[in-house]
């Protein structure tokens, strides 16, 4: 078996594979598809479900008081220009006057020519701002305009003295949310790794200013240790530091943690000290105090924040790059998923070698699908069943064969070395609790 090497994996090859097994769609694509913008079929569904479910266990386990947290997506305008977004949330843009293709300036290199059209003829450089606007009611005017969150941190700053107020929490704690967030993305590309509307899995830390330094380190560490505890390839995994012409408007320090994806070493997570300037923007434009009074040193501040922020569709598109792979199994190309069990869609499958076998499997199926996301198929010979599961990560197969009515046993077969070996039907269970114990048993 070899492997075909991983430069090959293109993001259109991903894109394709993705429409192939139900991952990700092209939205509106029957009426020819809207830029930027992905429905996520059934497939992705699943892998995305797993990547929040263990995002939030990985926040669970540090022990930390983190409280979770559901904003809105609609914000009037105030909000956005407390925090700068109406100012500052802008790339650069600039047009080929000759074919009117649109490009981010600071993608390309305007002494260069065209590389739509091959000409040398562009506008000035225009700042385009990223946010989705819209008015809130029947009138039109200045006081309903609104606009789509184009990150899911404001809604927690703004609700800082709500959440403070209402759980019995001390400063350092975290606030945690999932949810939508939009950008009016000038050049959405490399599928879902730039999108006009993705999700945002981020985590805001509070605390006291001479402590930010402290959890920024250990949020740091913390967040590398999720990507390995997920089976991201850690080779493949870096932290980066942000320049300073590169920090955001609100940060002093921040770094990326960057995947190396065969187009380069790209973002995957913010991590990012905001200091304390959303609340005390938000303090200076609402007119609230938003600062904590400290009972034991009878001191009054308002908290900084720590910031770790990551695109879960973005997080989708590093875990499929991650394990996607071709082998060459003599003359037949296998595609195989190479995902870690707890983010696979499905744990395992169940399939009846024979006809005759469907009822005494589908027994066993039916008892065990009340509790773990696993398959049942009955289609086509054993050895394409098995590249079917391959293909979508599945990490076992138990098979059922004529020797099963009599000795109570079925195959398991491990994705990833196709090795397989006979199990007792009443030890199913353990496997499908934890699949990854295949690995040190084969
Ligand atoms: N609250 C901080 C913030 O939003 P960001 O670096 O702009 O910081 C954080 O975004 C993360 O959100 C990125 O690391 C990336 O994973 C994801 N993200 C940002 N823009 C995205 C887009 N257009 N499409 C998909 N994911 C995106």
């Amino acid at each position: 078996m070899t492997n075909i090497s991983l430069s090959q994996t293109t993001i259109d090859k991903i894109a394709s594979f993705c429409k192939r097994v139900g991952i990700a769609y092209q939205s509106s694509e029957i009426y020819g598809g809207i830029n930027g913008v992905y429905d996520i079929g059934p497939l992705g569904t699943l892998i995305k479900q797993n990547l929040r479910k263990e995002w939030l266990k990985a926040l669970q386990s540090n022990g930390l008081d983190i409280l979770p947290f559901e904003g809105s997506i609609l914000a009037p305008e105030s909000v956005w220009n407390a925090s700068g977004h109406t100012e500052n949330f802008q790339d650069p843009l600039v047009d080929c006057l000759i074919c009117k293709h649109r490009f981010r300036a600071d993608d390309i290199d305007m002494t260069a020519n065209c590389t739509n059209c091959g000409n040398r003829s562009w506008t000035d450089v225009r700042q385009f701002n990223l946010m989705f606007k819209t008015h809130v009611g029947a009138s039109v005017d200045k006081s309903s305009i609104a606009y789509l969150r184009p990150e899911t941190a404001q809604s927690i700053f703004i609700n800082f003295k709500n959440i403070m107020s209402t759980n019995r929490v001390k400063i350092p704690f975290g606030v945690a949310q999932i949810g939508k967030a939009f950008r009016n993305e000038i050049t959405p590309k490399q599928f879902l790794f730039r999108m006009r509307e993705f999700e945002q899995m981020e985590i805001e830390w509070f605390c006291k200013g001479d402590d930010a330094k402290k959890y920024f380190d250990f949020w740091c560490a913390e967040r590398i240790n999720f990507y390995k505890n997920i089976g991201i390839d850690t080779t493949k995994i870096r932290l980066r530091a942000h320049a300073q012409d590169e920090l955001s408007h609100y940060s002093s320090y921040t770094s990326d943690v960057e995947y190396q994806f065969p187009f380069g070493w790209k973002e995957l997570e913010g991590i990012a000290y905001r200091g304390n300037f959303d609340l005390t923007q938000h303090s200076k434009f609402s007119g609230k105090d938003l600062s904590v009074y400290e009972e034991e040193t009878k001191e009054s501040y308002i908290p900084h924040v720590v910031e770790c922020s990551i695109g879960t569709d973005r997080l989708l598109l590093t875990v499929l790059f991650d394990a996607y792979q071709e082998e060459q199994i003599e003359d037949e190309t296998r595609v195989v998923l190479k995902l870690h069990s707890s983010i696979a869609p499905y744990k395992a499958a169940f399939l009846p070698l024979s006809k005759q076998l469907i009822e005494p499997a589908e027994k066993i199926y039916s008892e065990f699908k009340k509790k773990f996301s696993i398959q049942f198929d009955t289609t086509g010979s054993i050895g394409k069943r098995y590249r079917r599961q391959d293909e979508i990560g599945t990490p076992l197969c138990f098979t059922y064969d004529f020797e099963s009515l009599e000795d109570h046993c079925v195959t398991v077969r491990d994705r990833d070395s196709m090795k397989q070996k006979r199990i007792a039907i009443n030890d199913i269970e353990g496997y499908l609790i934890n699949p990854e114990k295949i690995k040190n048993e084969l």
